[in-house]
């Protein structure tokens, strides 16, 4: 008796155990966890749309879900509606991750935005795109190319797109007005009027957006506006300018975001923050001196296992002061959107250098970090 009951109770501690042995311990440490704080986007909603842009395979990415549908009510697909991805060469469609993807978005109430009809880069735009010569011919083929791409693009998804980025990052970074490209080439800045003009006739009802980065910072943003009354004379139906806001902690532009808010409100014009980000590393001295630094910066990765209590603190109120001045120009402001879910899933944790990044809210468990906590109380500031 006593041997059986002793056995008895041996095995049943070792079913007791079994399932932990066997459970890897990452997995489980790697799922956000979602807590019980107040969600943001409900906090904002007074203000502004709050979004997010996220993974492509977003419906099969269970793990984000909680965490997505907690905190947001917009959702950009990071690459899945880029040229490269949707028509990568001529008449060659793919449509199943960008389907899926809105589909998920509207059994779930998210709003979409279309991210891009067209970059207009050279290493951005598939090389089909671009004629051989520049002749008129050559401009005409380019102009139905992009035509054609739009129109099967725009129709398949009109109605169910609340925005749509129509044309991203077309301005020059340096004494040019536009970025010398194949498309400002042959086109000048008519390629930007006519994909305006065809995204408005094939989905009426989608707020269009011009698409760019430090285009609040003085020059740049010039550029964006000589652009903008530009298209507002030929009566081009552009309704929003998205300013990326991919910043660098110590370097927030406040004064240029209000400048720029300052001048779309009076041009009756929205704003959206399209891809906002905090970077902890910052990355600009990457590009500074003919990148003689790139070798000494390849290898700084000072954060490892986390933000120091200093930082987190410095990169709440940065965040909250940043949202202090949306907020008060909440009546420009359409939607703003952070890029990537959480720490973990960053882009700047690769770009351009490989390294432990700290951006946005949430940390790589998905909880809350002290900039969440300072947002979320500037935006229920009576
Ligand atoms: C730009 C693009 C985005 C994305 C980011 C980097 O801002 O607009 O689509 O590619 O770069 O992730």
């Amino acid at each position: 008796m006593g041997m059986i009951a002793v056995g008895l109770l041996g095995l049943f501690l070792l079913l007791l155990l079994l399932p932990g042995m066997l459970l890897p311990r990452t997995g489980l440490a790697e799922a956000p966890s979602v807590g019980s704080e107040p969600p943001l986007a409900e906090a904002a909603r007074r203000w502004f749309v709050v979004g997010v842009g996220v993974h492509d395979a977003l419906p099969g990415r269970t793990e984000d879900h909680a965490l997505l549908l907690r905190h947001f009510r917009s959702v950009t697909p990071e690459n899945g509606l880029k040229p490269a991805a949707v028509q990568p060469r001529e008449g060659h469609w793919q449509f199943a991750l960008p389907d899926a993807f809105v589909a998920f978005a509207r059994r779930h109430g998210l709003q979409v935005v279309g991210h891009c009809l067209v970059w207009a880069k050279d290493d951005r735009t598939p090389p089909w795109f671009y004629p051989a010569g520049e002749s008129d011919d050559d401009r005409a083929l380019l102009l139905q190319r992009m035509s054609n791409h739009i129109r099967t693009v725009v129709l398949r998804y009109r109605g169910q797109m609340a925005e749509w980025d129509v044309v991203n990052e077309a301005l020059d970074d340096g004494t040019h007005w536009l970025r010398p490209s194949g498309w400002s080439r042959l086109c000048g800045v008519d390629f930007i009027a006519w994909a305006f003009r065809w995204t408005h006739q094939f989905d009426p009802d989608a707020m269009l957006v011009y698409n760019d980065y430090r285009n609040e910072l003085p020059g740049k943003r010039e550029a964006c506006f000589r652009l903008l009354r530009q298209l507002r004379e030929q009566n081009v139906p552009v309704h929003a300018v998205g300013l990326q806001g991919h910043y660098e902690i110590d370097e927030v532009p406040y004064e240029d975001l209000e400048r720029t808010f300052e001048g779309l409100r009076a041009l009756g014009l929205k704003a959206v923050i399209s891809e906002l980000d905090l970077d902890m590393i910052p990355r600009s001295r990457w590009w500074a001196d003919g990148g003689r630094h790139r070798e000494e910066l390849s290898r700084w990765n000072p954060y490892p296992d986390g933000l120091p209590p200093d930082l987190l603190d410095r990169q709440a109120r940065q965040y909250a002061r940043l949202f202090r001045l949306f907020r008060r120009h909440a009546d420009v402001i359409a939607r703003v959107s952070f890029w990537n879910l959480h720490d973990g899933q960053s882009w700047l944790n690769e770009f351009p250098w490989r390294r432990v990044n700290h951006p946005l809210l949430f940390d790589r468990q998905g909880r809350p970090k002290p900039a969440f906590y300072a947002v979320l109380e500037v935006l229920n500031e009576p």
